[in-house]
């Protein structure tokens, strides 16, 4: 297990620390705190090109040489970034045409990190040169274990740029799309607002207009820009390959708000590495979502430094961030419950951010595992050492772990960035709410989730949900019918299919090319304000714990040959069914035609649960979050109290439990303290029997209570 911190050793030089006659002397005392805290791996350099290269061709890789040589000695690996979201300003100076436009067309100029435009040949230059040269200098270094491209790709709304070489790349990108410009316009539908074209040429990129611009061509501008962003990253890795073809390379991603496709992303990295803000003002369950969300990304083909399946967390944030307006500490443990909550997951690698505070810069006041003092006695690092001293114990039992999840759901970028646009039927829907609504009911029923793209092989899920899939591809429907019809559950909503991939809607019916999959026809929708309900009539095998609201959107459905298990309590479609069930080949089509509370989720998934035969991993108290991550013959469990106080768990054995509990207990009873984690290894001595010993393996009790 890598357990570690992000390094930025050129902020430690004199005048900062050391003395005149030993600049660099802080960095031993540095090694020596990161031993002392079981850090065994470092992140370092992905902001360093200006001092690698103060001036052009004059470069000077020797003090970060140096740094890695300390590193040596103490057994710590290192991961370098590439420098290039960090261009130094003699380039800008040389090079202006390298800055980004934005959408009015006004330069964004430089003085801060990211101020490239990534369809700029001179950027793309300069940058393979950098790399050419810190590979080089530094690839062969025996303490590097892998590379990180740039640092948050697509961050500070960098994702497009409006540039002369970005409509160039633009245009070609379009004609490789669509081959003639009578498909284009065919397409596209340009034929809307006298938009049609007769050269490439006119092709306008979506540039701040009078008002919206055609959802066509803005969709395909987000593809292309994601896939502009894509092909930067892709231009390192190659460089990479050629050049250490033994690194594998990574990125630090975020939870899937910046505009590019991630998952494309990921099929470019050897592994991913995610940035992560845990505050105890986030919901657990939303935190847990967006790390299954990364953790979904790659799948296969996985290659990390040490041969392990899962991810890594190159940016943990040690502390309190600098970015909201109220910037409080963390309170004690809360770093260690969420760091447990990652590894839960699957994390394999978790570094924090960042190791001290930096005396200089933007960043100055953002929480570290060091104070600006760098003295070594704060709370933070007496926290972030003790969680050192315990992942060294779990590393050995967790490698080669993973999640497994039976139930999925789907994702797609093209539908996300759709649903943004603007002119949509209701403008307080939101989508990341409610993939949550499925997601929490899963999650606090400790049924582990996996995300896919609805292109991706689903026949290993025995649950599939594709909540609001607005815009769908005409391929991506067909997929979906293989995926029932072969026996597949899937649960579809309201605000499917009203758009294929061209966003041309469909003249056969909604949801489109899903009509018969679902056995009805949604003949028209009724988006409704914030605040105005309609309720649901429960009819059928589905069995309701509360009267549930229908909000925000409901779908007029005429039934053709499914099962209507409920229907709207009111206004003119009152009778008409809200929520179906269709077989489909050897599988079943549910659909929901509306949006409800919390309530009903919980309702759908109990029902499903059984109907799917989807087993909890426990059952524990409602604050308590369970995961397990498992290979051949090991399960380990974590339970994670999110709660402020102590929770008293007993697990007993029981009719109808799933295997977990049926053979007997892991610990009986348990308390777990406030913030608490617990980590049981259960070992199945012969996996075909069901006789299995059960280990408390460890219980990590924290300190502070
Ligand atoms: C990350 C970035 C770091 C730092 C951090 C602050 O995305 O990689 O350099 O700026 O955000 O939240």
């Amino acid at each position: 297990m890598y357990f570690g911190v992000d390094y930025h050793p050129e902020h430690w030089v004199y005048p900062y620390d050391g003395t005149p006659e030993a600049p660099e002397s802080r960095w031993e005392r540095d090694v020596e705190l990161m031993v002392q805290a079981g850090v065994n791996v470092v992140r370092m350099g992905e902001f360093a090109w200006g001092c690698y290269e103060p001036e052009e061709g004059k470069y000077d890789f020797g003090w970060m040489r140096r740094v890695m040589d300390l590193f040596t000695k103490a057994e710590i690996k290192v991961v370098l970034g590439t420098p290039t979201a960090a261009p130094p300003l003699w380039l800008a100076k040389k090079h202006p045409e390298i800055l980004p436009i934005d959408a009015r067309g006004l330069k964004r100029h430089e003085g801060t990190r990211r101020a490239y435009c990534m369809n700029s040949n001179v950027y793309w230059d300069y940058c393979q040169r950098i790399v050419r040269e810190l590979a080089g200098a530094l690839g062969n270094h025996p303490q590097l274990i892998a590379w990180q491209i740039d640092n948050g790709l697509g961050g500070h709304d960098t994702e497009a740029s409006f540039n002369e070489e970005t409509r160039r790349d633009w245009h070609a990108w379009l004609k490789a799309k669509y081959d003639t410009i009578d498909r284009l316009n065919e397409l596209m539908g340009t034929r809307f607002w006298s938009q049609g074209v007769t050269d490439w040429d006119q092709v306008p990129m979506p540039m701040a207009a009078p008002t919206v611009h055609n959802p066509a061509l803005l969709i395909d501008w987000m593809r292309f820009c994601s896939d502009t962003i894509v092909a930067f990253a892709r231009m390192q890795r190659d460089l990479l390959r050629e050049l250490t073809p033994n690194l594998p390379v990574t990125q630090n991603l975020r939870a899937l708000t910046r505009l590019f496709d991630h998952f494309d992303m990921a099929e470019v990295m050897d592994f991913v590495s995610v940035d992560s803000n845990a505050t105890i003002k986030t919901k657990s369950a939303e935190l847990a979502c967006e790390i299954d969300m990364m953790r979904s990304l790659k799948k296969t083909n996985i290659r990390m430094p040490d041969g392990d399946c899962g991810f890594w967390v190159i940016e943990q944030k040690a502390g309190n961030v600098n970015w909201q307006e109220v910037n409080s500490l963390l309170r004690p443990q809360v770093v260690r419950l969420f760091t447990y909550q990652l590894v839960s997951r699957g994390a394999c690698g978790v570094l924090y951010f960042l190791w001290r505070q930096p005396r200089i810069g933007s960043e100055k006041f953002y929480g570290g595992v060091l104070t600006h003092t760098g003295r070594g006695d704060n709370r933070v690092y007496q926290e972030i050492k003790e969680i050192g001293q315990e992942l060294k114990q779990l590393g050995r039992v967790l490698k080669g772990t993973r999640i497994a999840a039976e139930s999925c759901i789907l994702t797609s970028h093209d539908n996300d960035w759709n649903l943004k646009f603007v002119n949509q039927p209701n403008k307080y829907f939101n989508q990341r709410e409610h993939v949550q609504l499925f997601y929490n009911a899963l999650h606090d029923r400790n049924i582990p989730v996996d995300f896919a793209r609805p292109t991706e092989d689903l026949s290993k899920y025995k649950l599939v949900i594709a909540p609001s899939l607005q815009l769908l591809a005409g391929g991506e429907a067909d997929l979906l019918k293989l995926y029932v019809q072969n026996g597949g559950t899937l649960v579809a909503t309201f605000n499917t299919g009203l758009v294929d991939e061209h966003h041309i809607a469909p003249d056969t019916g909604f949801p489109h090319d899903l009509t018969e999959l679902f056995g009805l026809e949604v003949l028209e929708f009724d988006p409704l304000p914030p605040g105005e309900e309609n309720h649901l009539t429960i009819k059928g095998a589905f069995a309701a714990t509360h009267l549930h609201p229908a909000k925000l959107w409901c779908d007029a459905i005429e039934p053709k040959g499914c099962q209507v298990l409920a229907s709207y309590a009111k206004d003119f479609y009152a009778g008409r069914p809200a929520m179906t069930m269709n077989s489909f080949g050897q599988g079943r089509a549910i659909y929901i035609g509306t949006m409800s509370h919390q309530f009903f989720y919980y309702d759908l998934i109990v029902w499903l649960r059984q109907m799917c035969n989807l087993f909890p991993l426990l059952k524990v108290p409602d604050t308590v979050e369970v995961s397990m991550r498992e290979k051949e013959n090991t399960r380990i469990y974590f339970l994670l109290n999110h709660q402020n106080s102590p929770v008293r768990i007993s697990f007993f054995n029981g009719p109808g439990l799933n295997d977990a509990r049926a053979h007997g207990p892991i610990f009986n009873p348990e308390r777990s303290a406030a913030r608490g984690v617990q980590v049981a290894r259960r070992l199945r001595s012969n996996p075909k029997s069901s006789k299995i010993r059960d280990h408390a393996m460890k219980r990590f009790p924290p300190s502070t209570p």
